[in-house]
């Protein structure tokens, strides 16, 4: 079906029929029309008009002549949506253009063919309009046997908006014709999408765009980003890491969806207002990640559907975090406790709420990923998210020295649940300034939690008693048994993966060399920033131990003096905790921290 509207310069060496038959064109003006002439013409909407009004297509201007009447009324012209309307208009609008010059036109006659000429004009327009936006039609001149079904429904599905096309018209197979203009279609969308992606809608203020020139960095401030991009940093860290990997462009990702869906994401995670778990974690960790697949060059052993669900993963790792713990939902039977069975009960929410708004018109990010890069990308995503539950820490560090002693190369899935794990925890491992601040907002975070636990009448989670807790102590202790050993089977991981692929890469250049050791070429060299860190920050930690205790031990002959006899304490105010009787952060045989 055509809805072209075309112009056709035609040689026609007999005047039309029509010229004659047609009583409200020929009949009014009397006059035959010349042989010999060109005619412009235009096709219509449908086959079946095209077919009956052929010998209109093929008139030509002599026979238009007519139309250069002395009459110059226009209630007997063609309708304005008829083929030969607009061939006729332009008679008529040269006829009176002549006409003008001699002083002859009356102004009621010009205004009301000016007024045609209009109307003729618009419905051109719309018709060319919805000829360009018709890809449907052109897929419908296929030809049976021209290339197999699956390739037809191939470009249909890629370079046409429409499920529709694949099955509609049965078995019919395109026409080379419409093979290659699909094609073309698909380049020029293609490259419209690129020029879009790369001007993004999305702006920048100047300030975030300079903090983000810092993303490689290890101890990035994220809380610095986040003031310039007014508690916006998680939009911001994932709309440029999305960028910097290609994905946008990769994927097609458009970007009011990205920008929907990021919203979205910072909405979910300021849904409990919670002082840690909130969209500036989600940022951190975000940025962590990209850190270790950047640095190590991780990125070069990954496809671009393992990135893509790597961000992804990291970006939504917490997404409408209750501010509370497995174990408290666990405790109260909360809604989300019932809906998991008490397993992994928060790691499900987060996937499942974020797969919710992926799955939304407007937010999603992967409807361009075939099914197949869909249900490799989802179980990624799952596996990931699911490995951040901090009761399975031990057992994945476990599993993954086991693979290390191993000749088999590393699995995917869990190299890269690992690189988030350690993303997860890594504010021990940055700048003090920075595992201060995410300290105490945790902590806060904790202390609420056993405020409520104490109003339910319930036993208060360790970490959570703000009267009893040793920070300090309980920091050292999180570095000694999660973070340094997480840290430390990471880099042994990141150096068998990326070991063998440094061979490989001095053949083909794929990895740049300033990553391996200059006089080893063979020695891949990971920088393991982190190591410092946490080697400061619990240096920072044992001082700040040692002060706490002399404050206590202050407070306490401060009470002892204020008290004569020690015996009389009736208890009304809690006396401060002595450190072997304090909540430690870890139990160190399960391994079961505050999550
Ligand atoms: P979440 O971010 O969900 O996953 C990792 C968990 O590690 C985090 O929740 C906290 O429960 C815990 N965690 C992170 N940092 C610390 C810390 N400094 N001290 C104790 N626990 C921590
Ligand atoms: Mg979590
Ligand atoms: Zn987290």
């Amino acid at each position: 079906m055509y809805r072209h509207y075309c112009w056709q310069l035609q040689q026609v060496a007999n005047p039309p029929d029509r010229a004659k038959d047609d009583s409200s064109v020929g009949a009014k003006n009397g006059q035959l029309s010349r042989a010999g002439s060109l005619t412009v013409l235009r096709r219509t909407n449908s086959k079946s008009k095209l077919a009956s009004s052929s010998s209109s297509r093929t008139s030509s201007i002599a026979e238009s002549d007519s139309y250069a009447s002395v009459d110059l009324g226009t209630d007997k012209l063609p309708p304005i949506d008829t083929p030969e309307a607009s061939h006729v208009c332009s008679i008529r609008l040269r006829n009176i253009l002549r006409r003008i010059q001699n002083g002859e036109v009356p102004k009621e006659d010009l205004y009301k063919n000016l007024e045609y000429a209009a109307s003729v004009l618009e419905s051109v327009y719309v018709d060319e309009t919805r000829r360009l936006t018709d890809e449907d039609d052109e897929l419908s001149e296929v030809e049976p046997d021209a290339v197999p079904t699956e390739v037809r429904d191939w470009l249909a599905l890629t370079f046409t908006r429409s499920m529709n096309n694949v099955r509609r018209r049965g078995q019919e197979k395109p026409k080379f014709r419409s093979v290659a203009h699909a094609i073309r279609a698909g380049i020029m969308v293609d490259r419209i999408y690129r020029r879009l992606s790369s001007s993004s809608t999305l702006h920048i203020p100047p300030a975030v765009l300079q903090l983000l020139k810092g993303m490689d960095d290890w101890s990035f401030d994220v809380f610095a980003l986040n003031s310039a991009a007014d508690g916006h940093s998680l939009k911001y860290v994932g709309y440029e890491l999305l960028q910097k990997y290609d994905l946008v462009t990769k994927y097609k990702i458009n970007s009011s969806m990205l920008d929907s869906f990021l919203l979205q994401l910072e909405a979910g995670y300021s849904k409990y207002k919670n002082p840690y778990h909130n969209l500036v974690h989600g940022a951190d960790v975000t940025q962590t990640v990209h850190n270790i697949l950047s640095q190590s060059k991780l990125a070069h052993w990954l496809t671009d559907l393992e990135v893509f669900a790597t961000i992804v993963a990291a970006l939504i790792h917490d997404f409408e975090h209750t501010g509370t713990t497995n174990n408290f939902h666990i405790q109260t039977g909360s809604e989300f406790a019932l809906l998991y069975n008490d397993k992994a009960v928060l790691e499900n929410h987060h996937i499942c709420a974020s797969f919710r708004i992926m799955r939304s018109e407007e937010s999603n990010i992967l409807n361009h990923l075939s099914r197949e890069e869909y249900r490799e990308f989802r179980a990624l995503v799952i596996e990931m998210v699911l490995a951040t539950d901090m009761s399975f820490h031990f057992q994945q560090l476990k599993n993954m020295k086991n693979l290390l002693g191993m000749p088999e190369n590393i699995d995917k899935q869990k190299a890269l649940s690992l690189v988030l794990h350690c993303a997860d925890i890594s504010h021990p491992a940055k700048d003090w300034s920075l595992h201060h601040r995410w300290t105490n907002q945790l902590l806060e975070e904790f202390f609420k939690q056993g405020d409520r636990e104490q109003e339910l009448g319930l036993p208060i989670s360790p970490l959570c008693d703000r009267e009893k807790t040793l920070v300090a102590e309980s920091q050292i202790g999180f570095i000694d048994f999660i973070v340094d050993p997480s840290f430390t089977v990471m880099t042994e991981m990141l150096e068998k993966i990326l070991t063998p692929l440094q061979k490989a890469a001095r053949s083909e250049e794929a990895i740049s060399e300033e990553v391996f050791d200059k006089s080893d070429k063979s020695k891949y060299v990971l920088s393991t920033p982190w190591a410092d860190c946490l080697a400061i920050n619990k240096n920072k930690w044992k001082e700040q131990a040692a002060k706490d205790a002399e404050e206590r031990k202050r407070k306490e002959a401060e009470e002892k003096s204020k008290v004569p006899n020690s015996n009389t304490n009736n208890n009304t105010t809690k006396a401060p905790v002595p450190a072997d009787k304090a909540t430690p952060v870890v139990n160190c045989s399960t391994g079961k921290g505050g999550n």
